[in-house]
């Protein structure tokens, strides 16, 4: 499989990575850096939310995909305990963690937290880790929702075990991550992002269950294209707004008498409501309706019932507007005009945290032209901002690639 970018818009494309594949790049730039080359590579991938928002940390259904979009992690083992880290991506900014101290917060730049946060994790849970070069690289939109930093926290945490001989279940690998992301650098995203990073199927989404971690990969139909576009749209609120749902959900399942908003069924939703105030009841409504939504999205790919796909991502849609409330009026231009290009066919919503970010479309094949050229003459005009549209295709989940042969074709 080649890491080709399939984009149109303003993006500013990295002629190297697209002349020779990102892979061989981060190769040789090991390489330089070191010396000598890696002795492997590990590639984890960004993911798109086809539906199911917001339901992952209440215990719910999420349908994501992993996308061909990577980060990749070239390793070499050292015999000491120093982990050196080299971020191509960041201007070849070098990180040097010693494996025997501490790990510090750092407050000036923000990529070597994950790192940290990851190792940190790692340790807690006793492995023993072997020192490692490393270089990072990848061509994941960065601060687009499409979880550019799941997919680095999960090719460390490969990485770093891979070189110590330390073999992790692609939940456990998922749940480091998640743990770093919580408790080291302060998000308290749920599991979706990095579980679906570690577990994504090529060709499919999968369906996980959060509150036991059971996939179900499921076929994405052939005769649809995932076109995601980027709104450009600077998120700013996210990390605040986003714990503020947490918060609201968490004070609605306490309402109903339940751990996980998972456990209210849309019956005792409304005959139970009784006192509970306004706003948490609709983020409440939102995660019930978003659950159902999910299982039966799955359960009409299923059955190629795709008369049904349309409705199902424009309810969801809907309900981040106006129930769960984070949409922005850009993000719902977007939407709005791709759905009405689709014109019943395929589905449109917002995918991912919210504030801004990426709009997730499935797009009959024959029709993907018209969302394109529908979308670069309105949308700049009605925003003023520029977009960028992605063609991605479901994808496996992390590998580890030898470096003794090309990664196209490994998967
Ligand atoms: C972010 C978080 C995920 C999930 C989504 C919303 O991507 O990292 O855990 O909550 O938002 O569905």
């Amino acid at each position: 499989m080649s890491d080709d970018l399939h984009q149109t818009g303003s993006l500013v494309v990295d002629t190297n990575s697209t002349q020779d594949s990102l892979s061989q790049v981060t190769r040789k730039y090991f390489e330089t850096h070191y010396g000598s080359p890696a002795e492997f590579l590990v590639r984890a991938p960004g993911r798109v939310n086809i539906i199911g928002e917001h339901t992952d940390y209440n215990g719910g259904f999420v349908f994501p995909a992993a996308i061909n979009y990577y980060t990749y992690v070239a390793v070499s083992k050292r015999h000491d305990s120093i982990v050196n880290v080299v971020a191509r991506d960041w201007s070849g900014e070098v990180d040097h963690i010693d494996l025997t101290k501490p790990m510090h917060f750092d407050e000036a730049r923000m990529w070597p937290n994950y790192i940290r946060g990851v190792v940190e994790q790692l340790q807690k849970r006793n492995y023993p880790l072997q020192g490692c070069d490393l270089v990072v690289s990848g061509n994941v939109p960065q601060g687009a929702g499409l979880s550019s930093s799941a997919a680095l926290e999960v090719g460390i945490a490969k990485a770093l075990t891979h070189a110590s001989g330390i073999t992790l279940t692609p939940l456990e690998l998922a749940q480091i991550g998640q743990d770093a992301e919580n408790q080291f650098v302060n998000c308290a995203c749920g599991i979706m992002d990095q579980l679906i990073s570690t577990s994504g199927v090529e060709g499919h989404a999968v369906m996980i269950d959060c509150r036991n971690f059971e996939t179900q990969s499921v076929p994405l139909p052939p005769s649809y294209e995932i076109i995601i576009i980027n709104s450009s749209v600077q998120r700013g609120l996210v990390d605040s707004e986003y714990n503020q749902r947490r918060a609201q959900c968490e004070t609605a399942a306490a309402h109903y008498g339940v751990d996980l908003l998972r456990q209210v069924s849309v019956e005792q939703l409304h005959v139970q409501r009784g006192d509970l105030d306004d706003v948490s009841f609709k983020r409440a409504k939102h995660v019930v309706e978003e659950n159902a939504r999910v299982l039966e999205m799955v359960e009409c790919l299923r059955s190629s019932e795709h008369g049904k796909l349309f409705q199902l991502m424009h309810d969801s849609h809907e309900s981040m507007r106006s129930l769960f409330e984070i949409t922005v009026p850009a993000i719902d231009f977007l939407v709005e005009l791709v759905a009405k290009t689709l014109d019943g066919e395929g589905g449109v919503r917002m995918t991912g945290g919210g504030f801004g970010g990426c709009v997730v479309a499935l797009v009959p094949v024959n029709k993907v032209a018209q969302v394109k050229a529908a979308v670069e003459a309105n949308y700049f005009n009605e925003t003023g901002l520029k977009e960028v549209i992605y063609t991605a295709r479901a994808s496996a989940g992390v590998v580890v690639l030898s470096t003794g042969f090309s990664a196209d074709g490994v998967g």
